[in-house]
């Protein structure tokens, strides 16, 4: 294998931001292989033959498993796992306004698939990621999460659920600095980005939105340049740190 050649595995790679990572990651000569994931089974249509689509659902505790050990039996060492997968919204499943709108089991959901979903796929992938020099997990947070920055209120379920995933992150990192590697974890809000998850909240908006394909370049960027700065730090796209 290249010695500048990496492998890395993409969660959630076919929704917006996902798709327009996929499409950059595939014509990136320095990416030999990628393990791209999707709820439903999804073959090659016709991306880069480095492409390998997986079925992974996030609020399925087996199916990570099952993904998870397959990868580390098959793969030598993974040099990044980005995560684009996320809920903001679902039929029913809507950010609340007020706190009367709570419900218990879309709070859940919201955990499940932002949260406790993407660091199990973490946990199972941390076998391979010690095996490379310098392994970069870049997780797609939402600067809603912020509890420092949050002077609007609503939006309780995304909130909590980001909130909870940048400290999985930030608990993650201060281990992973303990590996005998330069491993680099961080979490990264996109800034606002034309897909279905925005779709209904942007609308309105006299702030421009970006295109999925200008934050899938600004978050290639991210990754490619990451380095120890950057480890356990919480990032806008074009880099700039964030308050938890
Ligand atoms: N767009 C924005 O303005 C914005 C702003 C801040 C943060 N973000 C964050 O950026 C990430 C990507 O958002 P996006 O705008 O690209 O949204 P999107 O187009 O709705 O894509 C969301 C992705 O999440 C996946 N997903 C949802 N539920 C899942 C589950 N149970 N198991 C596995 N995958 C699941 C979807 O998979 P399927 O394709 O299989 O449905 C899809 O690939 C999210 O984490 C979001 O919170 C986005």
């Amino acid at each position: 294998m290249d010695k500048e050649s990496r492998s890395g595995v993409l969660l959630g790679a076919h929704g917006g931001i996902g798709r327009a990572l996929l499409t950059q990651f595939s014509t990136d000569a320095s990416i030999e292989h990628i393990e791209a994931t999707h709820r439903i089974p999804l073959y090659s249509e016709g991306e880069a033959k480095k492409v390998s689509w997986r079925t992974l659902d996030l609020e399925c505790a087996d199916n990570i498993q099952r993904n998870t050990e397959r990868w580390c039996a098959s793969l030598p060492s993974l040099d990044f796992v980005v995560c684009a997968a996320g809920v903001l919204h679902d039929g029913e499943l809507k950010p609340e306004k007020r706190m009367q709108q709570l419900r218990e089991h879309n709070m859940h959901r919201l955990f499940q698939i932002n949260a406790a979903g993407p660091l199990a796929v973490l946990a199972g992938l941390e076998p391979l990621l010690k095996k490379s020099h310098q392994p970069k997990v870049m997780v797609l947070s939402a600067q809603v999460g912020s509890i420092a920055d949050n002077h609007l209120g609503g939006w309780y379920s995304y909130r909590m659920s980001k909130a909870a995933l940048n400290m999985g992150l930030k608990t993650f990192a201060i281990e992973a600095a303990r590996w005998r590697n330069d491993a680099v974890v961080m979490a990264v809000h996109p800034g606002t980005t034309l897909s279905q998850l925005s779709a209904p909240f942007v609308r309105q908006r006299k702030a421009p939105v970006r295109q999925a394909a200008e934050t899938a370049a600004h978050l290639d960027q991210l990754l490619k340049h990451a380095d120890s700065a950057h480890h356990g730090g919480f990032f806008t796209a074009q880099g700039e740190r964030l308050p938890w």
